[in-house]
């Protein structure tokens, strides 16, 4: 039977997974390919770490020692961060090697070279795996482009945020405690500041941009922002409300170009991601002709992050299986201008706050509550006033309240909200 060659760079929670899927699946493998898959090599970086790794396999720390085995059809990368990982893959790519990643920092950056070098050099690229764990998004998207225009994406991308509020939430963990835990399960990045400050959520927000787009917004531009300064407090109000937080990616064209926001947010509970839970994603689009799709699964861990890589190798190696998106934004055919639209909000100010006076905005308040550390405060306001809350009064805390009914109040005559720190509590 045929042999496939393959090299797996990095052997940690999403390389061990790999080599493990590779041989508990061969003869999936086997059947789809009508070839062997071999694993012949390892790159790590640690020449003294004890490893476990199944007899047969080489492991080196050199990069070229793989490509000099002359013979590699595949190399899967899983190691962390821009380089070498970019620089390993274009080496690969001129050898004439497909390759497949889950390195979502790296792929942001270079994704679009690589796949046109990979053209070049008529070989493939898989990245299923950078964006939403085991979810099959791209692929998703990739076949959903032929013909649909997406209007808007949403998505829960990042399954240590997810895991960290839902159990602060369900169990009453300390953000620490349940960071700590992420960590153990193998779902925190090396250095989990990306997870929580919202870089790992941005970074699969522009892979997913490029795919739809063809192209990525001005990264300046994207408002980015993680789940690092909800506490308990903030989601016990947010429950009283109704709400519950969700820290979400979205990406839509305007006529202003295209608009990206990584945040916390809160959802009711007629909003399709009320229910995501633990270490899950979600992937919400509104497209032309379909209308709104919502994609769910785990978005972090071992086997389901190998389970995107195994499918890729497939993929790459079966290349009449892979279609292109469109890459094509009609903005003439979406409608701009939306940061005068009146939108909902969840504000925390701080019990006894030192707010500068007088602080005049417009909106409307709608609802308060009290708790030790926090008023909560539902708040009509538009993205302009909000931002230039955010930048004023850094110790207000604000969130969007997504897919929320329309408040009644609103038809009545609401007191406009003329200085935050004049509200009668
Ligand atoms: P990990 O457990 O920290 O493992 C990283 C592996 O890469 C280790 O084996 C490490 O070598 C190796 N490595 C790091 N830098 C290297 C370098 N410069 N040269 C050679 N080897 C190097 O990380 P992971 O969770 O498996 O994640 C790997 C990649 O997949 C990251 O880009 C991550 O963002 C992405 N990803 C992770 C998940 C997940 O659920 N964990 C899901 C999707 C995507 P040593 O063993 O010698 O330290
Ligand atoms: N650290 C990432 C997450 C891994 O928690 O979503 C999956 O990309």
């Amino acid at each position: 039977m045929t042999i496939i060659h393959v090299a797996v760079l990095g052997y940690g929670t999403v390389g061990q997974g790999v080599v493990e899927s590779i041989h508990s699946h061969q003869k999936e493998l086997q059947r789809l390919l009508g070839a062997e898959i071999v694993v012949d090599a390892i790159l790590v970086k640690d020449p003294l770490k004890v490893r476990d790794i199944p007899p047969g396999i080489v492991w080196t720390t050199n990069f070229d020692d793989i490509l000099e085995l002359g013979h590699i059809d595949v190399v899967l990368e899983a190691i962390v961060g821009c380089e070498p990982a970019f620089s390993y893959l274009k080496k690969a790519i001129q050898h004439g090697c497909h390759v497949v990643t889950a390195n979502k920092v790296m792929f942001a950056h270079h994704g679009n070279e690589l796949q046109q070098l990979a053209d070049e050099n008529e070989v493939h690229v898989g990245y299923e795996a950078s964006v939403a764990g085991g979810i099959p998004i791209i692929r998703s998207l990739s076949e959903l482009l032929r013909v649909n225009q997406v209007h808007r994406l949403e998505g829960i991308l990042n399954g240590t945020s997810n895991y960290i509020l839902t159990e602060m939430r369900e169990n009453g963990h300390s953000f620490e405690e349940v960071l700590a835990d992420a960590q153990k399960k193998g779902y925190a990045e090396a250095d989990p500041t990306a997870d929580v400050e919202g870089d790992d959520a941005f970074y699969k927000l522009m892979i997913l941009s490029d795919l739809l787009y063809g192209e990525q917004p001005n990264w300046t531009e994207v408002q980015r922002e993680g789940i690092s300064k909800v506490d308990r407090e903030q989601m016990e109000l947010a429950e009283e409300f109704g709400y519950r937080f969700r820290h979400v990616a979205s990406i839509e064209p305007s006529s202003r170009g295209l608009q990206g926001k990584v945040m916390p947010i809160v959802v009711p509970n007629q909003h399709p991601f009320y229910h995501v839970d633990g270490v899950d994603n979600a992937v919400n689009v509104e497209a032309s002709l379909v209308g709104s799709l919502m994609f769910q699964g785990p978005g972090a861990g071992r086997l389901p992050t190998a389970s995107a890589m195994v499918e890729d190798l497939v993929q790459v190696l079966r290349p009449s299986l892979q279609r292109k998106g469109s890459k094509t934004i009609q903005l003439d055919e979406v409608e701009g201008g939306a940061t005068k639209l009146l939108k909902q909000w969840l504000l925390f100010v701080p019990q006894n706050p030192s707010l500068p006076t007088p602080f005049i905005t417009s909106g409307k308040l709608i609802k308060h509550k009290s708790g030790q550390k926090w008023k909560a405060i539902l708040f009509l306001g538009d993205d302009k006033t909000i931002y230039e809350w955010k930048t004023r009064l850094p110790m207000v805390r604000l969130y969007e309240i997504r897919g929320a009914k329309e408040w009644k109040e609103l038809n009545s005559d609401q007191p406009k909200v003329p200085c935050l720190n004049s509200l009668a509590f």
